[in-house]
């Protein structure tokens, strides 16, 4: 069957008029459209970001922004403190780590938040610290970290703050300048609704200086020197995507009318709406507390006797929605929904009864449309 809707924690559905700007006539990247369209583009971007700083598009996925990040402002030895609660925290380690820093993993268990007040203590104990770095939203765990508060500890104590955000920006709260958050990371495949194959990396003052001091850089590619040069022009170093610039531009001009606090909105009403139904029916809130459970990524523990392949199969084969599984060491213990994007709540009903109608085929005692109604309770009473 088709994958008809994608409940991923991305790539995720992208609507056919962002879609089809993919599909526009090929214009020259060093020409005056495409400049028009590079200043367009940054508009979008520092309104998403929240930020008066350029935002710097890359041809790569996500994680193409974190490996420019660490080679840009890592010098052999620096001490970076990372925050780890799951898969994604464990790559922004390694990745630091490739680049020549010393890293200090905070490790929290997995389903927990990262504890504030644990990495104060750990940055106040280790006071050449020069960065901490943290995943916001852990995708593989569904838990929301709390950015402002990290963010906080880090301007107090004059550490240099690489949040990434790669999926949540645009579904989630997220004031670059305001929380003083010195580099922010993303990527167009997940809450901006775009297809995947652009990452961003925005950074200030605080954090140029940092790259200044860290010369020389091991890049070429992911030079932000030769970024920022061409960045005066309108203009990449190198060849851009430029088929994805239309897309984005068309993504962030949907963001940019629904409003950015509306958008959020709608990503929290709509995970709430799924945990409250998938919850009802016997699936458990892997996260172990609601106050930290992702508005865009939703992960829960399997009920009794149903493994998370007879999930993913039978929402596939019944209702062609794609939904994923655990990874790393909750590979076959939990599945992941995104709530993610262009999600609304015709989605996330279709998909609360194709949970729940897998349940009842495996022969689970659950009465039907008890998902629905109770997703349709959180609709109701918080409108978006
Ligand atoms: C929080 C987070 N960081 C990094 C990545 C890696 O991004 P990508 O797969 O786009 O390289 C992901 C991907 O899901 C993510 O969710």
């Amino acid at each position: 069957m088709d994958e008809d809707l994608l409940m991923l924690p991305g790539p995720t559905n992208v609507p056919d008029e962002i879609r089809l700007e993919e599909a526009k006539k090929m214009i020259n990247h060093r020409g005056e459209l495409f400049h028009n369209l590079y200043k367009e583009v940054q508009n979008g971007l520092k309104y998403l970001f929240q930020t008066d700083n350029p935002v710097y598009i890359l041809t790569s996925s996500g994680t193409g922004a974190v490996e420019c990040a660490a080679s840009n402002l890592v010098k052999k030895n620096d001490k970076i403190v990372v925050p780890v609660n799951g898969e994604f925290g464990i790559r922004l380690a390694d990745i630091f780590e490739v680049y020549g820093a010393k890293v200090i993993r905070i490790p929290f268990e997995w389903g927990e938040g990262v504890d504030p007040a644990i990495v104060k203590e750990t940055l106040e104990r280790n006071p050449d610290t020069v960065m901490l770095a943290f995943v916001y939203n852990e995708t593989s765990t569904g838990v929301r970290n709390n950015a402002k508060a990290l963010a906080e500890i880090c301007k107090k104590l004059g550490v240099l703050v690489l949040c990434d955000a790669i999926s949540n920006l645009g579904g989630d709260e997220l004031y670059a300048d305001k929380w003083g958050l010195d580099i922010v990371v993303s990527g167009s495949q997940k809450c901006i609704a775009c297809p995947p194959g652009l990452a961003f990396i925005t950074l200030n003052e605080k954090a140029w200086r940092k790259v200044e001091d860290s010369k020389p850089h091991i890049n070429y590619y992911w030079n932000l020197e030769k970024m920022k040069k061409f960045h005066e022009k309108n203009e990449t170093p190198f060849t851009p995507a430029v088929s994805l610039f239309f897309a984005l531009n068309k993504a962030l001009k949907i963001i940019e009318k629904e409003g950015i606090e509306k958008r959020v909105l709608r990503h929290k009403v709509c995970s709430k709406a799924l945990r409250e139904g998938a919850v009802s029916i016997g699936f458990k809130l892997y996260p172990r507390k609601e106050e930290y459970a992702s508005y865009t990524v939703n992960a829960f523990n399997l009920p009794s006797n149903v493994t998370d392949s007879d999930v993913k199969k039978f929402l596939l084969e019944k209702y062609g929605i794609a939904i994923s599984g655990g990874i790393g060491p909750t590979k076959g213990q939990i599945i992941r929904i995104g709530t993610i994007g262009d999600i609304n709540q015709k989605q996330v009903e279709k998909t609360l009864t194709g949970l729940e109608d897998c349940l009842i085929t495996k022969g689970l005692n659950v009465k039907r449309n008890t998902a629905v109604e109770a997703a349709s309770k959180v609709f109701k009473e918080n409108k978006y």
